[in-house]
């Protein structure tokens, strides 16, 4: 069955949004991309799929943005069945420990990377009850937002935004649990070259975007397995 998708965070042609906008629109599906700002590379992928693609632009950090992308959407589409969170942020400091982080770089990150996908959620929640499937919220999480796995001493924004995030998602999912045709995940994707500087990550973004996408198929109806789950579909601790 094609379906309507909106992915955040897309514009990138090495990284992990771009690529799992590829798949689908080479699974015959819809695809709602959003981005901050214009993407020769989303732009190229227009011209291959005129009829599929949808350029959105959102800023996610921003209610007023991300509510003008709704709008926008709801114009083009009565429905959506899966929304995939991917847009992040990490700041300058990200890699420093206590003493030389910026402490106030901390909350315009949780900004972005734990408030931002739920104010998509809200923005968008009228088309993804529409859906006639049953929808699928999928928040990109990272192990790096697991509190009882955490070994860093660094990540103060990284690490805190994305433990944000699993809680929010938690939250919804208890909030979502008697509406049978609503979900809500949060996923940690694994560790992919979307970096060009990185070149030891073991898993390749458009490859790896193939792997997800049939985790996400799988999971949609799943409202009773684990809510924080790695690439295999395996629970991941809090
Ligand atoms: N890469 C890994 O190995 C890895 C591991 C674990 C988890 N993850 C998670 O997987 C997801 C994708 O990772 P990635 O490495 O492909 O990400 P990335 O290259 O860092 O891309 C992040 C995207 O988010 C967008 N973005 C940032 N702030 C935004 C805002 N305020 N509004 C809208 N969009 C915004 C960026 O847009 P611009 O291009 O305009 O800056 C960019 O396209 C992320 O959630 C990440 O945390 C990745």
């Amino acid at each position: 069955m094609s379906q309507t998708v909106l992915i955040t965070g897309t514009g990138r042609p090495y990284a992990l949004g771009f690529n799992l906008v590829r798949r689908y629109l080479e699974n015959g599906d819809r695809v709602f991309a959003s981005v901050r700002r214009p993407s020769e590379a989303l732009e190229g992928l227009k011209k291959e799929f005129p009829d599929k693609l949808h350029i959105l632009t959102m800023d996610i950090a921003a209610t007023a943005s991300v509510n003008a992308a709704a709008r926008e959407t709801e114009a083009l589409t009565d429905h959506l069945d899966l929304i995939i969170n991917n847009a992040t942020t990490a700041s300058a400091d990200t890699m420093k420990e206590l003493p030389d982080f910026d402490l106030d770089l901390i909350a315009p990150a949780v900004n972005v990377g734990a408030v931002g996908p739920i104010r998509v959620v809200k923005a968008f929640l009228l088309l993804l009850q529409k859906s006639p499937a049953g929808a699928l919220v999928v928040n990109i999480s990272s192990e790096a937002g697991s509190i009882g796995k955490c070994y860093r001493t660094f990540y103060l924004d990284y690490g805190t935004e994305k433990a944000a995030l699993n809680m929010l998602t938690m939250t919804l999912h208890n909030y979502f649990k008697e509406d049978p045709n609503l979900n809500i995940l949060c996923v940690h994707p694994g560790w992919m070259r979307t970096n060009p500087d990185n070149r030891e990550a073991p898993l390749d973004p458009y490859e790896h975007a193939e792997t997800l996408r049939c985790l996400f198929e799988k999971k949609r109806h799943d409202k009773d397995g684990p809510v924080f789950i790695t690439y295999e579909g395996e629970a991941y601790p809090w």
